[in-house]
């Protein structure tokens, strides 16, 4: 086997998604712990990003080079070599969340045993099976009282639409947690306590018939056990590697990230059951990340990392061959061929500048404005693009100033940059001034992470005021219909996005039906193409 394929074929690029709260950062320590990435859990910075309050974002947000430090993180564990991508735990930031599992070759969903899927993270784990990648499910903090498991694989089958696998089943939940009981193997791994933070807990593996397994756990636990692995084999979905893959079917693992019940034997089997980085679409074809020489797509842009040198670091996914910081590259959409400047890779909690890379791994390149979210980067003698990363469609409008005209400057360049990251989306009435913008997103909470980082990375103050628009429709054949002779309604506004494409925003589903009405030759999109 070459080399290439050999570094490839042991990459695990995956993404890890939860609830606020959950114990996603807990459970990536652990990991790390275990890869002997960090000698010492608490280490891994930046878990507030994850907080549902603002104040608490925000808080992190002050210190972006940390939190983004954390965001990539690459170590060895057993002859692989994993790439874990964190993703923001609000679903505001779904759409930052579907852009980072765009990267990703799968998923790892963490799920508190006692609240199982929760309402407001409905949205974020639907985009992950929006992606079709395999699904991995970890239900957390079985050392406190957990809901009923079967009500808790329902729960995840009900309101994700996806089937799920017990790989291992867990025996009693809080004080009465024992271990699990490993499907496959057909034996019982219990634990004893571990102290917080190391990774030494003693395990056993007692046949399921021991009687020093009844003793262990108790004559009632026993029997609760037979039964349920009975029901469990009758009733449940056989694992059906095929179905993984696609994302059909989601393997359930359970334990305790804080106690480390179970997160060995869950990383074990998630690294034999995930894959390696596949074949991506692009224009030309599918193509093959070992046969193909290098090329990456962007998929995340964060301005203002280290506030003092006001970078812009764009984050890209390598998909084909091996990345060499010496040879020139093509960037497609800029139609140039240029260096990458500065690529750094995320170890544990430091960053260091690579010169080699591997399809697989994520780099980060010094932008000086040139890259957008979706581009594509290849070898200057093999041109192609990847297939774009879609952009949702914003739910909420305003209107934004800067409280100070004099600033406009410095307020245009903010807005422009913001969203060129993809944190908002930006668009002006077809005559209006260049001291108003309107501003759509997806959540509330991007408004305010705008605020914040105008005053604090631009030094403007904005004035906001809400826009009653929930609908946003591009219209597909201006030369056709041109945006000024459409018939509209009382509530319609015409606009014109970054790329000066026009549109329309609505007030409620009602008036875009009665413009569709009235125009018939109108065609209108939900996306823009
Ligand atoms: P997040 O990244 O998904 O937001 O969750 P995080 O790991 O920060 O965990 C949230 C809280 O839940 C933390 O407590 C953490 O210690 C706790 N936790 C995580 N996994 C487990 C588990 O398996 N069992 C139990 N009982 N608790 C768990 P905290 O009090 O908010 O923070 P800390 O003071 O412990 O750091």
């Amino acid at each position: 086997m070459s080399d290439l394929r050999t570094e490839i074929e042991k990459r695990r690029t995956f993404a890890i998604i939860s609830h606020p709260d959950a114990g996603k950062t807990t459970l990536t320590e652990k990991f790390l712990l275990y890869g002997g990435a960090i000698n010492l859990a608490g280490s891994v910075k930046g878990k507030a990003t994850a907080r549902h309050a603002v104040s608490d974002w925000m808080d992190i947000e002050k210190q972006r080079g940390i939190s983004v430090t954390s965001s990539v993180l690459q170590f060895p564990y057993k002859g692989f070599c994993i790439n874990i991508l964190d993703t923001p735990g609000h679903q505001d930031f779904s759409e930052d969340t579907y852009r980072t599992l765009m990267a990703a070759d799968s998923a790892v969903m963490v799920i508190d045993a006692s609240k199982g899927v929760e309402a407001q993270t409905r949205k974020l784990f639907k985009v992950c099976v929006m992606r079709h990648i395999p699904i991995f499910t970890f239900i957390n903090k079985m050392d406190r009282d957990a809901r009923d498991t079967f009500d808790l694989l329902d729960d995840i089958e009900t309101e994700l639409g996806i089937a799920t696998c017990p790989i291992n089943w867990p025996i009693g939940s809080g004080k009465n947690f024992k271990g699990v009981y490993d499907r496959r193997g057909r034996h019982v791994v219990t634990y004893s306590g571990t102290e917080k933070g190391t990774k030494e807990g003693t395990e056993t593996i007692y046949e399921i018939d021991d009687p020093k397994l009844t003793s262990f756990i108790g004559q009632d636990a026993q029997e609760k056990l037979e039964e349920e692995i009975e029901l469990l084999d009758g009733a449940s979905a056989a694992f059906d590697q095929e179905k993984v893959s696609k994302g059909e079917l989601s393997p359930v693992f359970f334990g305790s990230a804080l106690t480390n019940f179970g997160v060995e034997i869950f990383l074990n089997y998630f690294l034999e059951m995930t894959m390696p980085p596949l074949a991506r679409e692009a224009d030309c074809g599918t193509l093959d990340p070992v046969k193909e020489p290098f090329s990456a797509f962007v998929f995340k842009i964060q301005a203002n990392m280290n506030k003092m040198h006001r970078d812009r670091i764009a984050f890209m996914r390598i998909c084909s061959g091996k990345f060499e910081a010496d040879k020139e590259v093509y960037h497609v959409q800029g139609k140039r061929t240029l260096r990458l400047s500065q690529p750094q890779q995320m170890m544990a909690s430091s960053r260091h500048v690579v010169s080699e890379a591997y399809a697989g791994d994520i780099i980060g390149v010094f932008d000086p404005g040139i890259f957008s979210i979706g581009d594509t980067v290849c070898m200057p003698g093999h041109k192609f693009a990847y297939e774009g990363i879609p952009t949702f469609a914003p739910e909420h409008f305003a209107r934004v100033r800067p409280m100070d005209t004099m600033k406009r400057k410095q307020f245009v360049k903010g807005m422009t940059q913001i969203a060129q990251e993809g944190a908002i989306q930006i668009f002006e009435e077809p005559n209006g001034s260049l001291e108003e913008t309107i501003v759509g997103v997806v959540g509330m909470l991007q408004f305010d992470v705008l605020k914040y980082r105008l005053e604090n990375e631009y030094n403007v103050e904005i004035r906001m005021e809400d826009l009653p628009y929930e609908y946003i429709r591009w219209i597909e054949n201006p030369e056709e219909v041109p945006p000024e002779k459409i018939t509209g309604t009382s509530d319609m506004k015409r606009i014109v996005d970054l790329k000066g494409r026009p549109l329309l925003l609505f007030v409620n589903s009602w008036s875009v039906g009665m413009v569709e009405e009235r125009n018939p030759k109108l065609r209108l999109a939900e996306f823009a193409r």
